[in-house]
């Protein structure tokens, strides 16, 4: 098969050649860069890798469309392993009552939070709740993300929760992006069942989850176990469940209160934790033993306007395996990965280098995808990103902007900025 696409001259080509799994504690900081580095794609694929001038000698690039990277940094495409893509509305009014002193789960008990935006994605038609998401899922592929996991959860009941995972389904087909769906009924408890959460639960497993299952809607199952929300045995319930319809257990885990969602993940077998602001230290050392991967989302507590960030470094340096999300919901409206990686720097003291292998390699992982995505290596999918900084460490510095220059989906651009 020849060549259809050469990338040469990279400043700096970081591959993050090694495991195909998800890298912890030292191997987070080991980016494997190439300097002066050259791509090979053919067919959506990587085959080379190296040096630009050993590139060269192995693949001619006489007809072939060579990019030339002097001065810009290429990385692998960014993995956003944790967003509620689909929903209708906005919450930007909620803006002010949270820099007034409410609190997250107050606005939540009032009915608004997750339970407004039910209320208008359960009103939005098909096609409205398509348009509004795919806008927010071009402004991601623009900012580098090309593989993004989307949850349900605004719909609660049978027919709007089908109708999102429908939604992502059709948005994957149609975008030069992989999309993976998670159902996560178990996001609020609904209006109807006010006071019954077990009910509902019941509801879930028996009206809802067989038919996700059925129609292969969901590859994960998630559950928002939270004070006042889900609890342990509910949320035990819904993921060992998930898990006997073939879909791998996930959890919105010790967001705001210690709840022991991260024990529960390393009970349930879960691929990762999510969130984990609060965990117990009992629950930090069991997910490291299971090698459970923790899904940080730092957008959350800025649009939270909370102090308390997730301790990444201490996360790392107890071993457990990191990754990035952006989390994007009408909270926390955060489409770039890019910003991700600035606040896990600045926020959460990650270094630059362990805050993109977070956002690669074990974001990929966190899916299940580390064999396919999430690094620039032979037999890869050639997810490829060029971007405007001729460093890695100059991604989360600048920040505020998009750095992109170019976005490669399976070896195909997809997305490039128009010079003035
Ligand atoms: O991950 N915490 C639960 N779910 C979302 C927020 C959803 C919303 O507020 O609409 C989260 O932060
Ligand atoms: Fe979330």
């Amino acid at each position: 098969m020849a060549d259809d696409l050469l990338i040469i001259h990279a400043a700096e080509l970081v591959t993050l050649r090694g495991p195909r799994r998800a890298r912890a504690k030292q191997e987070m900081s080991d980016l494997a860069i190439v300097r002066d580095g050259a791509v090979a794609v053919s067919d959506g694929v990587i085959v080379d890798v190296g040096k630009t001038e050993s590139v060269l000698k192995e693949h001619d690039a006489t007809g072939v469309e060579t990019i030339d990277a002097s001065d810009k940094l290429v990385m692998p495409g960014l993995v956003d392993p944790h967003t509620h893509l689909v929903y209708a509305g906005s919450r930007e009014f909620e803006l002010e009552l949270k820099a007034k002193g409410k609190s997250y789960l107050e606005i939540l008990q009032e009915g608004g939070g997750i339970l407004r935006t039910v209320n208008d994605t359960r009103a939005a038609s098909a096609e409205e709740l398509y348009r509004q998401s795919a806008k927010r899922l071009e402004s991601m592929i623009a900012h580098g993300s090309t593989t993004i996991e989307a949850k349900s959860g605004y719909g609660l009941d049978r027919d709007t929760e089908l109708r999102i995972l429908e939604t992502i389904m059709k948005l994957g087909n149609d975008y030069p992006v992989d999309l993976v769906p998670t159902y996560l009924g178990a996001h609020a408890v609904p209006p109807e069942f006010t006071g019954r959460a077990d009910d509902y639960v019941d509801f879930m497993l028996r009206d809802v989850m067989p038919e996700v299952a059925r129609r292969k809607l969901a590859d994960f199952c998630d559950v928002f176990c939270e004070r006042g929300v889900f609890d342990v045995d509910q949320s035990r319930r819904i993921l060992l469940a998930a898990k006997g319809l073939g879909m791998k257990p996930k959890i919105h885990a010790d967001e705001i209160h210690t709840t022991g969602g991260a024990e529960l993940a390393a009970e349930v077998g879960a691929l990762s934790a999510d969130h984990l602001a609060k965990p117990s230290d009992d629950g930090i050392m069991a997910m490291a033993r299971k090698d459970i991967i923790g899904v940080l989302l730092p957008g959350t507590q800025y649009s939270s306007m909370s102090k308390e960030y997730a301790d990444g470094r201490r996360l790392i340096d107890l071993g457990v395996p990191i990754a990035l999300g952006t989390d994007l919901n009408p909270n926390c409206w955060n489409e770039s990965m890019q910003f991700t990686i600035s606040l896990a720097c600045y926020k959460m003291r990650m270094t630059p280098a362990e805050a993109i292998t977070a956002s690669t390699i074990n974001a990929a992982a966190a899916l299940g995808l580390d064999k396919k995505v999430g690094s620039i290596e032979r037999g890869k999918r050639a997810d490829i990103l060029v971007l405007d900084v001729p460093g890695h460490t100059h991604l989360p510095y600048k920040f505020g902007t998009n750095l992109c220059s170019l976005v490669i989906k399976d070896g195909k651009k997809v997305w490039e900025k128009q010079p003035f």
